[in-house]
Formats: C-alpha cells, sequence, structure tokens
C-alpha cells in the first residue's frame, strides 16, 4: 500500500491534499491509497481557524482516505467522542492506546504532547480521562497531554507503524528553546516521550511517525525507523513535510 504521512498541518488541509495530487501527477503508476497525518491536524471547530471546518461541513471532501493520531492543538473534548470514528467524510480519527487495522496495516496509536509533570500523575486512567464530570475540574493543558495510561495499553499489542504526535527520546531532534522541559531540579530533561522508547523496544515496530517539533528527522531506534515529519504549510518543502513509502 503507497502511504503519504504528512507532519502537522494546523488546518492547512487543502494544501496537503495538493500536495498529494501533485505527487501523484509527478510519479506515473502508483497512486497514494492512504494519507497518515501525525496530529495537530487543525480540529478548530470556530471559522477562520484553518480548512477544517469546510470538510466537516461537507464543502470540501478529502480526496483520499486520510487517518491521523491527535496534537496538542485541537478540540481535545469534542475529539474524545470520535475515537475510530469519521470526523469528516473519508477523514478517520485514531484514538490513543488503540489499534487499528486499516487495509491490512495496523497502526499503534498515542496522540498529544510530552510533559514531564502530566506524565508522572499515575493515578490518570482512561476513565478518568474520559469523565466529563471532570473536565471542568482539572486544567484544560492536560487534556493535550500524554498519560502514562495510553503507553501502558499499547505495550502488549503488536502494530508495523507507531504513530504519535510527540517524539521519542534520543531521535537527536535539538528542538525549540521553547519545549525545553526542566524537572524540579532545573535539570533539562531529553526532549520527546520516554515511554515511547519502551514500546520501539518492545513491540519493535517497522516504522514510527511523529511531527510537533516541526522539522525533518530519520534515526533508528532498535528495529524502528523513526520520522519526524515538517509542518505543512504553503512554504514548507515536500521532502520534509511529506513522506511517501509503500508499507
Ligand atoms: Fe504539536
Amino acid at each position: 500500500m503507497i502511504v503519504a504521512i504528512f507532519g502537522d498541518t494546523h488546518g492547512h488541509l487543502d494544501e496537503m491534499y495538493k500536495r498529494v495530487a501533485q505527487w501523484e501527477a509527478r510519479i506515473e503508476g502508483p497512486k497514494i491509497e492512504l494519507v497518515i497525518q501525525v496530529g495537530d491536524f487543525g480540529i478548530y471547530l470556530r471559522e477562520n481557524w484553518g480548512d477544517f471546518l469546510k470538510y466537516y461541513n461537507g464543502d470540501a471532501v478529502a480526496t483520499h482516505p486520510t487517518v491521523f493520531c491527535r496534537g496538542n492543538h485541537e478540540t481535545q473534548q469534542w475529539l474524545m467522542g470520535k475515537e475510530g470514528q469519521e470526523v469528516a467524510t473519508n477523514i478517520l480519527f485514531l484514538g490513543d492506546g488503540k489499534v487499528y487495522n486499516i487495509n491490512g496495516l495496523k497502526i499503534g496509536v498515542c496522540g498529544g504532547n510530552y510533559s514531564w509533570k502530566s506524565y508522572a500523575i499515575r493515578r490518570w486512567t482512561r476513565e478518568r480521562r474520559y469523565d466529563t464530570n471532570l473536565y471542568t475540574a482539572r486544567p484544560r493543558k492536560w487534556y493535550d497531554h500524554i498519560m502514562p495510561y495510553m503507553v501502558k495499553e499499547l505495550m502488549d499489542k503488536e502494530f508495523d507503524v507507531f504513530l504519535t504526535h510527540e517524539a521519542p527520546n534520543h531521535t537527536g531532534i535539538i528542538g525549540r528553546p521553547q519545549f525545553r522541559q526542566q524537572n524540579d531540579k532545573g535539570d533539562y530533561l531529553p526532549l520527546g516521550c520516554p515511554g515511547f522508547n519502551k514500546i520501539i523496544r518492545d513491540v519493535r515496530p517497522k516504522y514510527q511517525f511523529h511531527g510537533h517539533h516541526h522539522t525533518f528527522n530519520k534515526v533508528r531506534i532498535d528495529a524502528t525507523t523513526v520520522y519526524c515529519l515538517n509542518k505543512v504549510d504553503e512554504h514548507a518543502s515536500s521532502s520534509q513535510c511529506m513522506l511517501v513509502i509503500d508499507l
């Protein structure tokens, strides 16, 4: 299956499908059968916040079957009720801690970004996160983050592709200064989510795809080829924000 993987779109969905069309026009023969997007898709349900509303309303339609995980810039509470469902025609939202079989390709999913403080809160469970009574009582930002139970739920599963928004540790990405995290002692922490490395080590997916850091990067960790995709906008070069692989 020919798959195109894209970095953060932040609502630039027209631009993403334009690049798919350009790739198909350039290359004779294969067509892209699936689009995978790494989160910060741009689920904004207010006007003028990117293209998603057009697709949601049916004023635009995804040209290719598309799957995505959540980033840290989405309407999280709306997405919670949409896991495993199409949020617009041809656009399927993949929920955290789950494995989806898409035309025979098994994709393990964990969206959101890493905050060591949220990650240290062990009492988070799937039930608590989805408890609507807790929404108003908890900082909204927590819902953007990766919870340890999401990683745990993936540990005993099998999948070919590990799709996340955040990076694993040890990818070599330096990251933007505002994303550098310090622990209580003032030590800088390595960029990315350490739990993802456990999954890479134990589950051994063939590929790991992530975004969030707005850069392109490729590294091998154990048996897994790990790609960071750059963000999609009209200025990005296609070789940085889009990757086409036969999976
Ligand atoms: Fe992000």
